[in-house]
């Protein structure tokens, strides 16, 4: 489907990838910081923001190809790509299919296994919750476990509200159905970057420790105080983090 998105236009392009139940609004602060040199294209993802109106049996790689069909529109050879959380595992997708296309890639408060059977269990009673109750109800807690800053609690609760069902159900059917890009990343041919907050309650520094010492070519940048959206808790940092892996590396 055709995406929703924000691009500032000239620049090395960068592509932005929103984790769920959120949009490209995330990215905001981050952009707004961002140097000149550098074009960054945030698209809703499929089911999320502007871009619904899809049915709910998606995959990432559905996702995926979206975006390779975005950056075709705007005639953009190659990229490098930050995913964060679920736009992680839409970036490993990405390289799985068009490696041809990616320039660097970084990792967001991300993971690179497939979902556990507890995870998908999860999944599959969240999905009963949103169906019965709505995303706002079923996805109360979340902003809760995204951060501890009241402010960003906020802002996350208030993207959530405007979560369509449809999207919802079909993200998550989309993520439990996700394979496992571990040797992926491990075999990786390109730049690579894993920024993580120190608090983050749903994907631990620990494990982002791990997943940068999985790859050679990978950076790790701990930010902390910050949980699961570091891109709203200390956007200096993590835009900091994205002008050197691009800038220092010339990727361009
Ligand atoms: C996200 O932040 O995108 C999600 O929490 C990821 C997930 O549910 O695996």
């Amino acid at each position: 489907m055709d995406l929703f998105y924000r691009d500032t236009l000239i620049g090395i392009p960068l592509l932005l990838l929103h984790g769920f139940p959120l949009d490209h609004t995330i990215w905001q602060k981050v952009i707004q910081k961002m140097d000149k040199r550098i074009r960054i294209i945030a698209p809703d993802l499929r089911g999320h923001g502007r871009s619904m109106g899809s049915v709910t049996n998606f995959s990432i790689t559905d996702m995926a190809q979206d975006v390779i069909r975005l950056i075709d529109r705007l005639k953009i050879e190659k990229v490098i790509i930050a995913g964060h959380s679920m736009g992680g595992y839409v970036a490993l997708d990405l390289y799985r299919h068009f490696s041809e296309r990616l320039i660097g890639l970084a990792l967001v408060s991300s993971n690179v296994k497939a979902d556990s059977i507890e995870k998908k269990r999860q999944r599959m009673d969240s999905i009963d919750k949103i169906y019965a109750q709505g995303v706002s109800y079923a996805l109360a807690d979340m902003p809760n476990l995204l951060s501890h800053d009241p402010d960003v609690k906020n802002v996350c609760a208030k993207i959530i509200a405007k979560m369509d069902l449809i999207g919802a159900i079909g993200a998550q059917y989309a993520m439990a159905g996700r394979k496992s890009s571990v040797k992926i990343w491990r075999s990786m041919k390109i730049g690579q970057m894993v920024i993580s907050g120190s608090d983050d309650q749903l994907i631990s520094i620990e494990t982002s420790r791990k997943i940068s010492r999985q790859s050679r070519n990978s950076v790790l940048i701990e930010i902390e105080n910050a949980g699961h959206m570091p891109m709203l808790e200390e956007p200096n940092k993590v835009a900091e983090a994205m002008k050197k892996f691009i800038l220092n590396d010339q990727r361009s």
